[in-house]
């Protein structure tokens, strides 16, 4: 793949990876296919038969990644929240290039000459132009991980991955939801403070799910993606969350509905041998 007009924190991962995009043909045409002049995707259309075998391995990356979290997406949710409304940005490696770890994991089809998707990052539009949703962050490094495959060193994968698809969408104000306990958490504040909108959310099934977002500039992304000539403005905490408090979250939650803005200041840090807290000032 080429490479892009800034420094990343794992350059290899754009030598070994190639882009590819999910759309239908309704929003392709609103979609940059080269963010940052990196080279143009495969563009995958789910309207199509021949697309199938490459979203069947998109949706085996998914339950790869979040079924060991209890969110593995049913197939007919990743239609309809993901191929048809938004759009999926992602790396990918050629089948014939793929590890024998990686194709057993897959179940790949011996006869697949296609691509393998390695990453993605699915959003959805809302309804203010240029603002998205952000549905779902997948990277193969932890499976790896767990499978002790050592190949290739996927170091930055996600974040690289979540940098490039929100510039290929063009968006400007970002939401997302993640939880406390979340290791996603460490990527979504490269892109600065976060600001809050739930800190405690019984509308989602995972109740201990924090909701927040981002104005989108391009020095956050690249900040994201690993680029240090970037500083972003750091932002000091004036309390922490235990990841575990659900107390402290409802009683947080308690204050954002009575009008109290927050932010994640910056990255979890560990508080005991198990525990994580989490940096929280108020919104400047
Ligand atoms: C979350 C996920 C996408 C991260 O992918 P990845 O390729 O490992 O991401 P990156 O390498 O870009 O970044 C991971 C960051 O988390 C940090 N991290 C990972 N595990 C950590 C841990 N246990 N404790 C502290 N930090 C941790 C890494 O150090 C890294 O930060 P750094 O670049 O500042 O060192 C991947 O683990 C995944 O697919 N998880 C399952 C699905 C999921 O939870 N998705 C997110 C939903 S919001």
């Amino acid at each position: 793949m080429s490479s892009l007009p800034f420094p990343i924190a794992n350059p290899a991962l754009l030598r070994e990876f190639v882009p590819y995009l999910v759309a239908t043909p309704l929003n392709l045409p609103h979609l940059n296919l080269q963010p940052f002049g990196i080279e143009a995707p495969t563009v995958i259309d789910p309207l199509r038969l021949e697309s199938e075998t490459f979203l069947h391995l998109l949706h085996r990356l998914d339950g790869l990644t979040f079924g060991p979290e209890g969110m593995p997406m049913p197939r007919w949710v990743f239609f309809d929240c993901s191929e048809m409304p938004g759009a999926i940005y992602g790396l990918a490696r050629p089948a014939s290039t793929l590890w024998p770890k990686a194709r057993e994991l897959f179940k790949l089809p011996a006869d697949y000459q296609g691509l393998v998707p390695v990453s993605m990052y699915v959003a959805i539009p809302m309804h203010r132009r240029g603002m998205w949703f952000g549905h779902n962050l997948s990277s193969l490094a932890p499976v790896f991980e767990r499978h002790g495959v050592t190949d290739i060193d996927l170091r930055g994968l996600g974040s690289l991955t979540k940098g490039l698809a929100l510039k290929s969408f063009g968006v400007t104000q970002f939401w997302g939801a993640t939880q406390w306990l979340s290791k996603a958490l460490h990527i979504h504040v490269k892109f600065g403070a976060l600001d809050l909108q739930t800190a405690y959310t019984p509308a989602h099934s995972e109740h201990e799910t924090l909701t927040y977002g981002f104005a989108v500039t391009d020095a956050k992304l690249r900040a994201s993606m690993g680029d240090k000539s970037i500083a972003l403005p750091k932002v000091e905490p004036e309390f922490w969350i235990d990841a575990r408090d659900v107390e402290a979250m409802i009683a947080l939650q308690d204050r954002i509905e009575a009008g109290h803005r927050y932010v994640i200041a910056r990255a979890p840090e560990r508080s005991t041998a198990h525990g994580v807290r989490v940096p929280i000032a108020t919104a400047p």
